[in-house]
């Protein structure tokens, strides 16, 4: 991509938004709420693709009832047999071309994107995580935050890289740890800012803000203001 373009090499507008694929495995809150924020507002962003890798799943029903088009993506066979890996991302990137998608946004996709998925994916892949990177990463974001007796969280976006919650950060958002949190309250809490930042970041990104420099991450050429 040009670099003085961004990201997607191009400056969205509202007219032709960035089109974004939301992968999900869940229940889907954050999807919903960044297909919501995108249509009670002229963003320059949309979502016209939701992939699950799960059926049975809240996400699902969510996306469909707000028509957005939605694939199912089972990274498991009828009879619970794994899917080769390299099956299931093909199929993956088969859906991301057939749609024209210019961003993958991961919201509770709860699989790590292989070296070789992202070596033929050369558009950005975003991801959300409910902790201040580079603190506590991994899937129980809450439960180590509450053990660790820390008095502030929050959540994080970053590029997605080979590792697990490793990429480059855009942006973050603080949450006060209260004394009588337990994971449930702190993870509502979390996500009430995870739903506010997604929808902001993802137009830093369309409106070609957010650049990858050799001295890291800019974003309007600073690096991003990560410390809340
Ligand atoms: C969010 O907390 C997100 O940060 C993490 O997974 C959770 C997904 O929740 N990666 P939902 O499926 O969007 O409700």
């Amino acid at each position: 991509m040009p670099p003085h373009l961004g990201l997607i090499g191009r400056s969205a507008t509202a007219d032709e938004p960035m089109r974004c694929a939301v992968l999900i495995s869940g229940s889907g809150s954050g999807m919903e709420a960044l297909v919501r924020a995108q249509r009670n507002a002229p963003l320059t962003h949309q979502t016209v693709l939701v992939v699950s890798n799960q059926d049975d799943v809240e996400g699902v029903r969510r996306a469909l009832d707000l028509s957005v088009p939605t694939e199912v993506v089972p990274h498991l066979t009828p009879s619970g047999e794994r899917i080769p890996r390299h099956d299931h991302e093909t199929s993956v990137l088969e859906l991301l071309n057939e749609h024209n998608i210019e961003i993958v946004v991961l919201a509770g996709y709860m699989r790590l994107l292989s070296p070789r998925f992202l070596s033929h994916w050369d558009r950005p892949v975003v991801n959300i995580h409910p902790s201040l990177l580079p603190n506590f990463p991994g899937g129980h974001a809450h439960r180590d935050v509450l053990a660790s007796g820390t008095t502030v969280t929050g959540c994080s976006i970053h590029l997605v890289d080979e590792g697990m919650d490793t990429g480059a950060l855009i942006a973050q958002a603080c949450v006060p740890v209260l004394p009588h949190d337990d994971e449930a309250s702190l993870g509502r809490r979390v996500k009430v800012e995870e739903h506010r930042l997604y929808p902001q970041v993802l137009s830093w990104i369309a409106e070609g803000r957010v650049h990858l420099t050799t001295d890291g991450l800019r974003l309007d050429g600073q690096a991003p203001n990560l410390v809340c």
